[in-house]
Parts: C-alpha cells; sequence; structure tokens
C-alpha cells in the first residue's frame, strides 16, 4: 500500500489556522492533537507551508537521530531572524552548524560552566535585595533582571563600565520593544519590515540594532588589540578557538553568536524560573519539602551539591514539563524523501517535534496537567518522552547553563526569602512572543527573611 504523502489536519484557511495559533496555542494544538492524533498537519504563518506536529514519542525519537542530511534545521527550515543574523547558530545548518556547536559547546559544560556559579548567586541577592517585606511585586521582571545580567556575565565577562552600561540598555529596549505586538508581526510578515524612519517600530529596531552591533565590534576590536588570556567569558573562549582549519571565527560570526546566546537564554530561563516559584508556593508541600531539602545542606554549599539534589531537580523537571516555555522545538525539513510513521514525507516538508503535546500524553504522564514533581523521582523518561530543551543536533546549546542557574536562583532565592503568592487567582499559561509565559507575572508578596542562623538552626531540627 502506497505510503500516504502528509498526515491529515485542520482543512480551514491558512490565515484562519495562524490566528488561532497566535491566539490560543495550546487549546488550538489539544483540539488538532484530539481530532488527528499524535501527527497532524498545519498550515500556519510566516511560511504557510504544510508543517507536520509530530507528539508521538517514537516518531521524535526518530527526528532525532535522523541524520542531519536528510533532516535539518536552520535558514532553510525557515529559521532566520533579522536581530541574530545569518550566521546565528540558529539559522545555519549542516558543516557550518556542525563547527559553530563545537566552538561554543565548551563554554557552556562542566568546569568552565561552573565557574559562573558565584556570579549567579551574587546577582539574584543583588536583584532580590530590592525587595520589600509586605509589598507585593511581580516575579517574573526580577527573574527577567537575573537571567539578563547572568547571561551578559557570563557572556562577555562585564559587569560593569559605561559599555556595559549601554550595552544593557539598549538590548533591554530591543528585547522589550514599545511595540512588541509590531515586531512579532513583522517578523511573520517580513513585508512589514520596511524603514520608514527613526520613529516607525521597524525603523527604530534598526538604529537600535546598529548602535549594538557598534558596542559589540568595538569590545571584539578592543579584546583583539589587547588580549587577555586570563578571561574565562564567552567571548573570550570563542575568540581563542580555532576550528579544523585553524581558522578562528570571523567578527560576524562571533556578533550572531553573542546576540543568539544572549537572546535564547535570557526569557527562556527568566520564564522558566517565574513558572518555578508559582508552583513552588502554589502547592505548599512542594515548598515544605524544598526547603528543607536546601536546609540540609547547611551554609555555603557548592554549586555541584545543589545541581545533584534529587527534589529541586524533580522541581525544575516537572516546571519544564507542564508549561514548557518552548511549545515547539526547532522546525526541520526534509532533505531527502523521510518516512515517518507510514507517512513518506516529501523534499521540503516541515517537521515540527511538539514538546507540549508530548509532555502531556496521559500514558507518559497521568494527570498531565497537575504539578507533580514525584513523577520525576518515581521514574526515567527518554529523551524522546521528556523533551523541554528539544533534542538530536540541535538539542539547546545552553542545557546545562539553563539547569545549573534556575536550581541556583531558586536555592538562593528560597533559602533568603518567605514569599506567597499575592493572589488566590490560579495563573495561566500565556504566549509570549515565540514563549508560553504565565499570565500576569506571577504576582507575589515577600512575607519575611530567613535569618541565617535560623536556617541552619531549622534544618538540623528537622534531619534529627
Ligand atoms: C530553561 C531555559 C531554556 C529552554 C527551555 C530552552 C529550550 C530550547 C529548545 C526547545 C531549543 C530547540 C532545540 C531543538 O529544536 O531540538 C533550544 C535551542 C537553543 N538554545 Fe535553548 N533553552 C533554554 C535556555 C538556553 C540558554 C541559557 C542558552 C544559551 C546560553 C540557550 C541557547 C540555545 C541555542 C543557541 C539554541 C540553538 C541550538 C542549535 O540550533 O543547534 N538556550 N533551546
Amino acid at each position: 500500500m502506497p505510503a500516504h504523502q502528509l498526515p491529515n489536519g485542520p482543512k480551514t484557511h491558512p490565515w484562519v489556522q495562524t490566528f488561532q495559533w497566535l491566539t490560543n496555542p495550546l487549546e488550538y494544538m489539544e483540539t488538532c492533537a484530539k481530532h488527528y492524533g499524535d501527527i497532524f498537519t498545519l498550515r500556519i504563518g510566516p511560511v504557510f507551508a504544510p508543517q507536520v506536529f509530530i507528539s508521538n514519542p517514537k516518531a521524535i525519537g526518530q527526528i532525532f537521530s535522523t541524520d542531519p542530511k536528510q533532516l535539518d534545521s536552520g535558514e532553510a527550515a525557515g529559521i532566520k531572524s533579522p536581530l541574530l543574523g545569518q550566521q546565528s547558530m540558529l539559522a545555519l545548518s549542516g558543516k557550518p552548524h556542525q563547527r559553530q556547536r563545537k566552538l561554543l559547546t565548551p563554554p557552556l559544560h562542566g568546569e568552565r560552566m561552573l565557574a559562573y556559579s558565584e556570579a549567579i548567586a551574587d546577582i539574584t541577592e543583588q536583584v532580590t535585595s530590592q525587595w520589600k517585606v509586605g509589598e507585593p511585586f511581580k516575579v517574573l521582571p526580577s527573574m527577567q533582571a537575573i537571567s539578563f545580567q547572568v547571561i551578559l556575565s557570563a557572556v562577555f565577562g562585564l559587569e560593569s563600565g559605561l559599555r556595559y552600561e549601554k550595552l544593557k540598555a539598549l538590548l533591554l529596549e530591543i528585547l522589550n520593544p514599545q511595540q512588541p505586538f509590531f515586531l512579532a508581526m513583522a517578523i511573520v510578515f517580513p513585508s512589514l519590515q520596511t524603514d520608514l524612519g527613526a520613529w516607525s517600530p521597524w525603523g527604530k529596531f534598526l538604529r537600535l540594532k546598529e548602535q549594538m552591533d557598534e558596542l559589540i565590534y568595538a569590545e571584539i576590536q578592543e579584546r583583539k588589540e589587547q588580549p587577555d588570556p586570563s578571561r574565562s567569558d564567552i567571548l573570550s573562549l570563542m575568540m581563542a578557538a580555532r576550528d579544523e582549519e585553524g581558522q578562528p571565527m570571523t567578527d560576524v560570526e562571533l556578533r550572531d553568536e553573542l546576540i543568539t546566546l544572549l537572546v535564547a537564554g535570557h526569557e527562556t530561563t527568566a520564564t522558566s524560573l517565574a513558572w518555578a516559584l508559582y508552583w513552588i508556593h502554589h502547592l505548599p508541600l512542594v515548598r515544605e519539602k524544598l526547603v528543607q531539602e536546601l536546609d540540609s545542606l547547611g551554609e555555603k554549599p557548592d554549586p555541584n551539591t545543589i545541581l545533584r539534589l534529587p527534589y529541586l531537580n524533580a522541581v525544575c523537571s516537572e516546571t519544564l514539563r507542564l508549561y514548557p516555555v518552548a511549545m515547539l522545538a526547532l522546525n526541520r525539513v526534509v532533505k531527502s524523501p523521510l518516512e515517518i510513521m507510514d507517512y513518506q514525507l516529501q523534499p521540503g516538508t516541515l517537521v515540527i517535534p511538539c514538546i507540549y503535546l508530548t509532555h502531556h500524553q496521559e500514558d507518559l504522564y497521568p494527570d498531565s496537567k497537575q504539578f507533580k514533581p514525584e513523577r520525576f523521582l518515581e521514574r526515567q523518561f527518554t529523551p524522546s518522552e521528556y523533551l523541554p530543551f528539544g533534542g538530536g543536533n540541535r538539542r539547546c546549546i545552553g542545557m546545562a547553563f539553563a539547569l545549573l542557574e534556575m536550581k541556583l536562583v531558586l536555592a538562593t532565592v528560597l533559602s533568603n526569602w518567605q514569599m506567597a503568592l499575592a493572589d488566590t487567582k490560579a495563573v495561566q499559561p500565556t504566549r509570549k512572543g515565540a514563549l508560553l509565559g504565565p499570565s500576569g507575572g506571577v504576582p507575589m508578596v515577600v512575607t519575611g527573611k530567613r535569618p541565617q542562623n535560623q536556617r541552619i538552626l531549622e534544618s538540623r531540627v528537622k534531619i534529627s
């Protein structure tokens, strides 16, 4: 029997599909899954070509292990961004993509990554020291401030100075535009990318980007003129790296990769942290268990010990499962005919591993809408059943860094502060650009500061 070329999907006009996907992504995906199962086809902007959404773990495993020559992401799969640039790892595919990943892997893993631990704890203490007991505030902006400073300091190794301050201000303006809706639409519909002067949204974006690029190129130039081998930030490591032919990265490659790390690593981690703090305080038993585990470590535990705490790990895993900030992995484009789940997919077809739907398969995750960290203590999931960071050759290169940051920020906050949700209404997931975030930014209130000696005392009492 000849295999079908495309899985079924809604027959509505692509504009209607795009509208539903943009305004209500979770409900739309769930409705499609109910009608068509764990593989279906949508036609949504900006490409409007058939896009095959897959939440069948076996098929996802196949996608993650298919040779990139046959199936890969990058510009050909519709991943391009005027902010990130053409040399961004996200836009590249094949050999050049592999080369960039090789150069960027060491600074984001192992001992080198652990070197950022102190900065993460210091930045968390500094940002949260602004919190005032009894005054309600939103947690998301605080987490954004932490993750932004953390990634900036890891990438550039800068925490002060005029250039750092200017760069920080420009990036904040670019990443939090005054007209986010227009810019989101401009990314979806490239015809809106027209420079109508400094006051138009696109014109403003281009001018900010130009100023930001000037600062980055000035920093690169200065480091070339005054190299400092003792620096261990990501930019310095990238500048020292050489590929197989002994070639260094070009200035444009350096610039595009730096911005990619800043953009990919900032909002994702901040949003996940805001979700985690919401669940921890929404469920008193979860908070109690977590605080007990953290207190049992005593004062100044080393980051490696925090990284390995089983309950903290389960809380982070469950946070990233229930409402994964990245609902979808990156698009992959079929390069030569590929059979998946009895469908013979032709070159040019886009394939998308659907993280959200996979994380809500009831046979894998019973009561999937409930926050239950214990599921990660009771059973192990395969990389195609649990995939908040995607997988295969495109798996998030910042995964280890993001988990380190999440765990250290949560440990620091929970060890220092007693907090409560400021609103009893359940927080709902909502689309924030490409991400899935908590609606309302999680209003909370600090109810007290936990004194250091009391913490140790409490932990002794609980352990004995
Ligand atoms: C909780 C935080 C984060 C989540 C949930 C997340 C999730 C993801 C996902 C789902 C992908 C696509 C993977 C695929 O299609 O298979 C991805 C790719 C990527 N992420 Fe993350 N990410 C996070 C944090 C970070 C951080 C901190 C960095 C940088 C330091 C980063 C840098 C990247 C890059 C560069 C890619 C593209 C990889 C490639 O194309 O080869 N991410 N991330």
